[in-house]
């Protein structure tokens, strides 16, 4: 049989206890897969690098070796939490990679939105590939493939024109070469989240919204600056925290900040201030392909204005994105 397609006897995973039985199946079968040797795993701290995380500790301990590549694009305390989630409570060995300088060096100056996912894509490449180097004996590579990423996959050979590149990440260079482990790779995407709870994983890790590979950097519009960036990073964590104090956090399937290369007049302890808009799209889909606009009561938009304009340094007015799915897509690079 196709070990890439499920089979329709596959019951679907809806309760803890199926869960569990999922997750000894895969203990078993990750266990007999790698015997004693090392695997390595880039570790985002998205949902499902997440749940494969958790998972191969319980399986294999420290024989996983995860890497977590903070390319300078994360949001607000997310590197840190992977580092308190994953290195300090499960104990993983975690090799935490600080390319900050090298992401935003070879950015800089550069404003085309599929020039930008292509530099971060490579360059993800590269210093995960560095770090494999390092690591002498590592066979096999596992990763949080799931199962839309292989219908996709076949959707992709029978070929529309893609509207963006989606695909972070292209193959590793020929000198490392590693046999696969994907535990997920048969779960769709609310499976893998019942998994994940039952292993333990922190609810907003396990329930958190998609974030695309490329981070902040297709919210940073145009050509990427440090400062712009910070903006962003401090109006986007604002944005979060409100949603989580009114309780849309768990409502809304995608909500963020998009910052544009342009300044508007302002005025701020009565001088002239000029600064960036703060973008807020808010919008619910089923499979990313069309979206709808989730209306924010307006006093959850007064107070996110009157927090982002008082609180982020660079930022004079904050805009409401109504436009659904088709005609803008998601995100606006
Ligand atoms: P769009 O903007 O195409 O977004 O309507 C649809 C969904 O995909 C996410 N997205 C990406 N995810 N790499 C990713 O991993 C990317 O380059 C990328 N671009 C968009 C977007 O956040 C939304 O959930």
């Amino acid at each position: 049989m196709n070990g890439n397609v499920r089979p329709e006897a596959m019951e679907r995973i809806t309760t803890k206890e199926l869960a569990l039985k999922f997750i000894d199946e895969q203990v078993k079968l990750v266990r007999e897969q790698v015997k004693d040797k090392k695997v390595l795993l880039a570790l985002s701290g998205g949902v499902d690098s997440s749940v494969v995380a958790a998972l191969l500790i319980k399986a294999i301990g420290k024989q996983l070796y995860c890497v977590h590549v903070n390319h300078g694009l994360m949001r607000k305390n997310e590197s840190e939490n992977v580092i308190e989630v994953f290195g300090k409570e499960l104990d993983a060995n975690l090799i935490y990679v600080d390319a900050t300088d090298r992401f935003l060096n070879l950015l800089a100056g550069v404003s085309e939105p599929e020039r930008k996912r292509k530099i971060i894509g490579a360059e993800f490449i590269n210093v995960f590939a560095d770090e494999a180097r390092k690591l002498k004996g590592v066979e096999f590579l596992a990763q949080g493939t799931i199962y839309p990423d292989i219908l996709e996959s076949f959707k992709q050979a029978e070929g529309k024109k893609a509207v963006k590149s989606h695909h972070n990440v292209g193959g590793l260079p020929d000198d490392l070469k590693f046999q696969l482990v994907e535990p997920i790779k048969l779960l769709f995407k609310d499976e893998v989240r019942v998994v994940g709870e039952a292993l333990g994983l922190p609810h907003a890790m396990v329930y958190r919204q998609p974030f695309p590979g490329p981070g902040l950097g297709v919210r940073c519009l145009g050509a990427i600056t440090r400062d712009r960036l910070n903006a962003l990073r401090e109006a986007d964590a604002i944005l979060r925290e409100e949603f989580d104090n009114f309780g849309l956090n768990e409502k809304v399937w995608q909500y963020f900040i998009a910052i544009p290369d342009i300044k508007s007049v302002g005025v701020r302890d009565e001088s002239r201030y000029e600064g960036w808009p703060a973008i807020i799209r808010a919008i619910n889909t089923k499979d990313a392909m069309s979206a709808t606009i989730e209306e924010i009561p307006y006093n959850v938009l007064h107070k996110i204005t009157a927090r982002i304009t008082s609180e982020v340094e660079g930022i004079n007015r904050v805009l409401y994105d109504l436009t659904p799915k088709p005609v803008g897509t998601i995100e606006w690079e």
